[in-house]
């Protein structure tokens, strides 16, 4: 089935509310700073994404999601924001956005952008006016608090860069919260003001016709207005939510500093005011103590169409994980559609975190399989499609604040950041100035002008494997439904009206079998370009980080 049938056959689903654009979608996530750079300053920008289009449209993906691109002095690379509706000139004009816009369309792609509405830059002229004194008109827009008697910040909440959340400012001789870095400071969302002009900002982009928000941090907009502290939590529980084990931040249980009950009301306004650009769509990152929980209230209907999962972004990857997570996720919401993603701009690149030096080139195509298989919509972050491992970048060449703060220890992720090898020269063909990460030599032989030129590369595989999929509408839109995870195996149905998959992986490096609970009758399906196994009654057998696609009789 080619795609424009898939979507045919979309249309006369009836088990299922018809599935909207976003439904099943992959997402390709461009980290603007290191896609490609037209202008020789070794930084990406906009030119280059519009000159790359075609390359990401042939990757047969549905939409691209753009890091920030706004106006900011970069502490964090855009995700802190000095003035909501201006390009950054690093990144280009206005007039480029509107002309990527424009041409993603014609290629039939939608175009998600970010928005981080929790926190501003420093430098931002709301921050300015409200760091002067007590009594401006903007006194009350960020969360200014403030010292306890002995001085100190008035409670213990810790920034996720380390260290405490609160920075003194003697203007006021008082202390203001920041949830990230000290120049990233928490808005107010308390008071009203504060949302209006936070929701006048996303219906700028809403107007020019973006087709939807990856919503940075949303759980972050308010703070427990009597700034209680955050109970201490026992060392057994510091794991598995991606902080560095040197970060303190790992040692409180964050029930004060985000995901408070007024979120709720302020992403239903959020919800109403998309709902007027009826194709777009709102998709939540959420890092909260029981982040399924969290997404699940957070996308009942009125509320956010999805949720961005971090479960998956972690270095635990057994079968037995992968099925926990996604049966939490609709176990907490059965309508739920969520976002998964194995890969981003701020996690080690999942061919090094999931895999092993001498893993397999199909690992990468192995791991997009699987996560293009579970019921949700999927983001695959740029460079995912050449199976480039995580950049080993010396403390020297480091930009990442947080790397920076914890490095040996924690190198920051800059890894995961470096440019894009578009092809086999010194500087990967990303810039003719000098790329404001280095591009590692592993990465250049894998350059994008190399794979096009080889049909067995990770990116040849990638296409193909992204065309079968959508000749399986069952994989696009059905119901999950889990069937065993041993060490080695996981094993679950798709289904979708009458039409049922059966879905193996092994993610080991040896051969593995393993048994289902019941028999099993069907027929193979080839063409998704991963070694092959077989079932032979309730018996699987999968070559080592092999699939098994089977249309169940
Ligand atoms: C983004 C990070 C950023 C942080 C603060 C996130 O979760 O993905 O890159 O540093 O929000 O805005």
């Amino acid at each position: 089935m080619t795609k424009s049938t898939a979507l045919e056959h979309k249309q006369k689903i009836s088990s299922m509310q018809q599935p909207a654009w976003w439904h099943g979608a992959a997402i390709y996530q461009i980290y603007p700073r290191s896609f490609l750079d037209t202008n020789g300053d070794g930084v990406g920008d906009l030119p280059g994404i519009i000159e790359r289009l075609d390359y990401v449209a042939s990757l047969g993906v549905e939409a691209i999601w753009i890091s920030p691109f706004f106006k900011s002095p970069m502490a964090d690379f855009g995700y802190d924001i000095a003035d909501y509706r201006a390009v950054d000139p690093l990144f280009g004009t206005l007039g480029d956005f509107d002309r990527l816009l424009g041409k993603a369309h014609g290629l039939g792609l939608k175009v998600m952008i970010d928005q981080v509405l929790s926190h501003t830059s420093s430098e931002h002229a709301w921050f300015a006016e409200s760091r002067q004194n007590r009594s401006n008109p903007r006194a009350d827009w960020y969360v200014w608090a403030d010292p306890r008697p002995d001085g100190g910040p008035p409670n213990n909440w810790l920034s996720i860069f380390g260290g405490i959340a609160w920075k003194w400012e003697p203007r006021r001789a008082q202390y203001y919260l920041h949830n990230f870095l000290s120049s990233q400071p928490d808005l107010n969302f308390h008071n009203p003001d504060v949302r209006r002009a936070a929701l006048d900002n996303v219906r700028f982009w809403l107007d020019r016709g973006v087709d939807g928000m990856r919503l940075d941090a949303i759980n972050f907009c308010f703070h427990d207005r009597q700034l209680r502290d955050n109970p201490p939590k026992p060392l057994e529980q510091r794991t598995g939510r991606g902080f560095p084990a040197d970060n303190p931040y790992a040692y409180q249980y964050h029930v004060y500093n985000n995901t408070r009950p007024e979120n709720v009301p302020f992403i239903e306004e959020l919800r109403r005011l998309t709902d007027r650009y009826p194709e777009a769509v709102t998709l939540g990152e959420i890092s909260a103590e029981d982040s399924n929980a969290t997404i699940a209230e957070y996308t009942r209907p009125g509320r956010l169409h999805m949720g961005y999962s971090f479960e998956l972004l972690s270095s635990e990857h057994s079968p037995a994980h992968i099925r926990a997570t996604v049966e939490g996720a609709l176990a907490a919401s059965a309508e739920a559609w969520p976002c998964w993603s194995i890969s981003n701009h701020d996690v080690q690149r999942v061919v090094s975190r999931w895999g092993r030096p001498d893993s397999p080139p199909h690992l990468a195509t192995q791991l997009t399989a699987l996560v293009c298989s579970l019921r949700g919509a999927v983001c695959i972050y740029q460079g995912e499609e050449l199976g480039l491992r995580e950049a080993d970048v010396p403390f020297e060449s480091l930009r990442d604040p947080y790397g920076i703060a914890f490095w040996p220890t924690f190198k920051g992720r800059d890894g995961c950041r470096t440019p894009m090898p578009w092809r086999h020269t010194e500087r990967g063909g990303f810039s003719t100035g000098t790329p404001w990460l280095p591009l590692p030599a592993d990465h250049v032989v894998l350059a994008v002008e190399v794979q096009e030129h080889d049909p067995a590369s990770t990116l040849q595989a990638f296409r193909r494997l992204m065309r079968w999929r959508h000749q399986q509408p069952a994989l696009l839109w059905g119901d999950i439904h889990f069937l065993l995870a041993t060490d080695a195996v996981l094993a679950f149905t798709r289904q979708l009206g009458n039409e049922r998959l059966l879905v193996a992986f092994n993610l080991s490096p040896q051969a593995a079998s393993a048994e289902l609970p019941r028999v099993l009758a069907g027929a193979a399906l080839s063409g998704h370009g991963l070694p092959e196994g077989k079932l032979q009654g309730a018996q699987l057998s999968i070559p080592p980080h092999g699939a098994l696609f089977s249309r169940l009789a």
